[in-house]
C-alpha cells in the first residue's frame, strides 16, 4: 500500500428536503451569493423556486448566473468570473450537476487569479485564496460534490481540461434523492456509468497490498448495479435512487483510492471524445472504458479476473484466466447495455474520422495519460479504435 494523506472536509446534507435548509447553511458563511445553475431543469422541477425561498427567508442576496451547459464552457466560467469581481461576490451556490459544479469551481478559482482562467487548466498551479462553493446536487454522477476538481472545455479547439485543489472541494453538498426522480432515463445511466468508472479507475491498479479499497470499491461496484437495475423497472424508487446518490458521492470521494495508484486513462480518452462530439461524459465512458479494459487486460489477468468473479459473480476458471477476464468485460458491456448505454463509438454514430486527432489532443498538455499501462497518442488510437 502507498503512503498517501487523506481529507475531505464537505459537510453533506443528505435527504428528503434537505434542499430547504439551504439558506440557513449559508448563513454561517455569507449573506451574499453567486447563484449558479444549467439550462432551466431546475425551473420546471420547481427546485429553483424552494431555493429563493429558503435564500430570501435567510436574508442572503443572490446574483443569478443560469446557463451552464453540459461540458461546461470556460466562456461562461468568464463571465462568472467578472461578476463575482464586479459585485464583491465570495460564495458560489451551484445547483445542478457535475456541469454546474464544475462552472462553480472554476469561477471561484478564477475571481482572484491574475490572468486568464483557462491557464489554470494547463498548468498553472493555484496558489491564490479561492472563493466558497456549495452545492445543491440534482444529478449523480460526476461526484463533483465532494471532489476537489473542475472539467472545463474551451471553445477554441475544443479541448476539455481539468484541474483541481482541496481549496475546491465544496463546503456543504446537500443531497435530496428525491430530486433525481425527475432525471430522464438515460442521464440517469450516464450518471451510473460514470461513478461506475470512477471507481474502476481506482480499482485497476498494479498496486498490491490493497485489499481493504478493493473490498470497498467491489462492494460499491455491486450496490451500483443491483440498484441501478432496480431503477430500471421503478424510476421512482427513493431507496434505489439513495443508494445510488450515496454511490456517486462514495465513488469519487477519495476514499476508494487510499494507497493506490489511480489510472485516470479512460477518463482523458472520454475527455477528448465529449471535448470533440459534445456527448454526455457517462456514455463517453461506458464505450471507452471497456476498449480499454481489453487493451490493457494482459498486464494484469489476476486482477481483472478477480473483478469478474467478484463485482459480476463470474466463476473463476483456474485453468484459464485469460477467459474469466474477458468474461467479466462482457458482463460489464452487457450492464450497461442492459440500462440503456452505448458501448460502441458506432452507438453513437461516431466514425473513425477524429480518431487520430483526439489520440493527439491527448498527449497535447501531458506526457502521457494512465498508470497502470501509460497510454501515449498511439495507444490511445488504438483503444480508440477497439471502441469502434
Ligand atoms: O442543465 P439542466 O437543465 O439542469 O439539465 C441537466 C443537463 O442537461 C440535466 N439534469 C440535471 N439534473 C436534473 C436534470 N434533468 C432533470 N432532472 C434533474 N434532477 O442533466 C443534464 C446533465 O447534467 P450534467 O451536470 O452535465 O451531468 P453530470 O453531473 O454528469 O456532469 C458531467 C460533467 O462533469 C464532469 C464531466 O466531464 C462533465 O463535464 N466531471 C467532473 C468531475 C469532477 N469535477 O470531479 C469528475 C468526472 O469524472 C467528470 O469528468
Ligand atoms: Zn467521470
Amino acid at each position: 500500500m502507498k503512503n498517501f494523506t487523506y481529507q475531505n472536509g464537505t459537510k453533506i446534507i443528505f435527504g428528503k428536503d434537505t434542499e430547504l435548509q439551504v439558506g440557513s447553511l449559508l448563513k454561517e458563511y455569507t449573506n451574499k451569493v453567486l447563484f449558479h445553475y444549467g439550462g432551466g431543469s431546475i425551473k420546471k422541477t420547481g427546485l429553483y423556486d424552494k431555493v429563493v425561498r429558503s435564500l430570501r427567508e435567510a436574508g442572503i442576496d443572490f446574483v443569478e448566473l443560469p446557463g451552464v451547459k453540459p461540458n461546461p464552457r470556460v466562456s461562461l466560467v468568464r463571465k462568472g468570473i467578472e461578476i463575482c469581481r464586479k459585485n464583491n461576490i465570495d460564495f458560489i451556490l451551484a445547483v445542478g450537476g457535475g456541469s454546474v459544479i464544475d462552472s462553480s469551481k472554476a469561477i471561484a478559482a478564477g475571481v482572484n487569479y491574475n490572468g486568464d482562467v483557462w491557464d489554470l487548466f494547463l498548468g498553472t498551479p493555484i496558489k491564490h485564496n479561492c472563493l466558497k462553493v456549495a452545492t445543491i446536487l440534482t444529478i449523480p454522477a460526476a461526484g463533483s460534490e465532494t471532489s476537489s476538481g473542475t472539467v472545463i472545455t474551451n471553445e477554441e479547439g475544443l479541448y476539455k481540461r481539468s484541474t483541481g485543489h482541496p481549496k475546491l472541494r465544496p463546503i456543504f453538498s446537500i443531497m435530496n434523492p428525491e430530486l433525481t426522480f425527475t432525471l430522464p432515463k438515460y442521464q440517469t445511466s450516464c450518471g451510473i456509468a460514470d461513478m461506475f468508472a470512477h471507481i474502476m479507475e481506482r480499482y485497476f491498479t498494479n498496486e498490491a497490498n490493497v485489499d481493504l479499497t478493493d473490498r470497498l470499491c467491489e462492494g460499491t461496484m455491486k450496490a451500483i448495479i443491483e440498484n441501478a437495475l432496480r431503477l430500471n423497472n421503478n424510476p421512482k424508487d427513493y431507496n434505489a435512487r439513495a443508494e445510488i446518490m450515496l454511490a456517486g458521492m462514495v465513488a469519487h470521494n477519495g476514499s476508494l483510492g487510499m494507497g493506490r495508484i489511480e489510472d485516470w486513462a479512460s477518463h482523458d480518452i472520454e475527455h477528448e471524445l465529449s471535448g470533440i462530439y459534445d456527448i454526455a461524459h457517462g456514455a463517453g465512458l461506458s464505450i471507452v472504458f471497456p476498449a480499454w479494459m481489453k487493451f490493457v487486460y494482459k498486464r494484469n489477468i489476476n486482477r481483472f479476473a478477480q473483478f469478474a468473479n467478484r463485482v459480476f459473480n463470474i466463476d473463476i476458471n483456474i485453468n484459464n484466466l485469460e477467459e474469466t477476464a474477458l468474461a467479466g468485460i462482457t458482463a460489464l458491456e452487457n450492464f450497461f447495455t442492459e440500462i440503456g448505454l452505448p458501448t460502441r463509438l458506432s452507438h453513437v454514430n461516431i466514425d473513425d474520422s477524429h480518431i487520430e486527432e483526439m489520440a493527439n489532443k491527448l498527449v497535447a498538455h501531458r506526457e502521457h495519460a494512465g498508470n497502470f499501462i501509460e497510454i501515449r497518442a498511439n495507444e490511445a488510437s488504438q483503444i480508440l479504435k477497439l471502441a469502434l
